[in-house]
């Protein structure tokens, strides 16, 4: 189906240039620490339709003292290109020796975190608190790209809270520096993940430096909201955070919207939901073996059926999983148990489990109120 004229549809380009990096999609992999590891990013990639997966961010001086953790943090693989890993520090020195590190490692790019707000990270002058320091942010974009020949680029918010919106004028001084893109998440610090995204916010900033790249972030799930940034704010490419991890399809279809005039691409069915989750479990058992790869998969089972109709004796005991061999199990169970829920077909859903269920609500930071994309529970709940 073609998209309707009236609905005034804004065209991203097809290929995006960061700094010289050719990139083939407009649409990014946000970091997302916890989440957007190897098996994760291979799997976004195997689906396809994404231009650039970013790793969760990365301690600059683990890196460089070769710390294991770090290193199992920017683990690649021949399928995981273009790559690029975002750092954090306080000390620039340190942050030019890692993203010197990275480049001879093959790394596409690098990232500056600079809106990270917890306290471990900000406390030495990293992440948020780069935010209201404009001064120090673009001084320590000098010295990371000083003999530095792959792209740097900044991760940035709109601010430290309401009152000190500093995002245009840092991005002018970020690009004065040296950085070659600026991703901006259309909040402040303080507002954690409440609120909805600040589209007006992101396009300040688009304004504010016409000749870099500007992405933006922040709420983008599905066509209807990518179509809302690209148009409200301008910006030249779009990167997803939450929405591809309760969606990893996501990519495919934003392609398919922007590129292929397709209105409203087809939901991915039983099957496909099924073969994913496979493929994202036997990722997770190669990356980090067997038993720690369901451990953490556990996590990750429900988001793939929430669509599926009712799913709670599926969850109890996808949240327990010891093994792929279990996993298995759990799918003929799986299979058998749903079909009470389906009509004579087999595969359509009775009306009345029809409706489209929203990812489960895990817990939001005490102090935001709620958002409506979830956000997962965690020590980077706050970002
Ligand atoms: C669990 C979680 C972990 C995150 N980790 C990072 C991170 O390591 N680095 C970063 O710059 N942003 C991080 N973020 C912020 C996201 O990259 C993104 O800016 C934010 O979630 C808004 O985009 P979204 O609405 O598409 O999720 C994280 C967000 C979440 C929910």
């Amino acid at each position: 189906m073609s998209y309707p004229q009236h609905l005034s549809f804004v065209q991203l380009k097809r290929t995006i240039n960061l700094g010289g990096l050719n990139l083939p999609s407009p649409f990014f992999l946000s970091p997302l620490a916890g989440y957007t590891n190897l098996p994760f990013r291979r799997l976004i990639r195997e689906i396809g339709g994404v231009g650039l997966c970013t790793t969760d961010l990365v301690n600059a001086r683990s890196l460089i003292e070769n710390n294991k953790k770090a290193l199992k943090l920017i683990e690649t693989h021949a399928t995981d290109q273009p790559l690029a890993v975002q750092i954090f520090g306080g000390k620039p020195e340190e942050m030019r020796r890692a993203a010197h590190m990275l480049q001879e490692r093959g790394v596409a790019s690098v990232d500056i975190n600079m809106g990270c707000p917890v306290p471990k990270v900000c406390g030495v002058g990293a992440g948020s608190a780069l935010l209201r320091d404009c001064e120090g942010a673009a001084a320590l974009v000098a010295e990371v790209v000083r003999g530095l020949s792959i792209p740097l680029t900044c991760k940035i918010r709109l601010g430290w809270d309401e009152g000190n919106i500093t995002a245009p004028d840092l991005a002018k001084r970020l690009r004065d520096a040296g950085a070659a893109a600026i991703f901006v998440h259309g909040r402040t610090r303080e507002q954690g993940f409440s609120g909805r995204v600040n589209l007006a916010g992101i396009r300040a900033v688009v304004e504010a430096v016409p000749e870099l790249p500007v992405i933006g972030n922040g709420d983008v799930v599905d066509c209807e909201s990518a179509q809302r940034m690209a148009r409200v704010t301008g910006c030249a490419g779009i990167s997803i955070g939450r929405g591809a991890f309760y969606n990893p399809w996501i990519f495919r279809q934003l392609n398919s919207c922007f590129f292929d005039g397709v209105e409203s691409p087809p939901e991915p069915d039983f099957e496909e939901r099924v073969r994913i989750m496979r493929r994202h479990l036997e990722l997770m058992t190669e990356c980090f073996g067997e038993r720690d790869g369901c451990i953490r998969f556990r996590k990750m089972g429900p988001w793939y059926v929430k669509k599926l109709g009712p799913a709670n004796a599926f969850n109890r005991r996808i949240t327990q999983l010891q093994s792929r061999e279990e996993f298995e199990e759990i799918i003929v169970f799986y299979r058998a148990w749903r079909r009470q829920f389906l009509e004579e077909d087999g595969v359509t859903l009775k009306p009345r489990y029809r409706h489209d269920e929203e990812p489960e609500e895990v817990a939001v930071p005490a102090s935001a109120s709620r958002t409506h994309i979830p956000v997962p529970v965690g020590p980077v709940e706050w970002w």
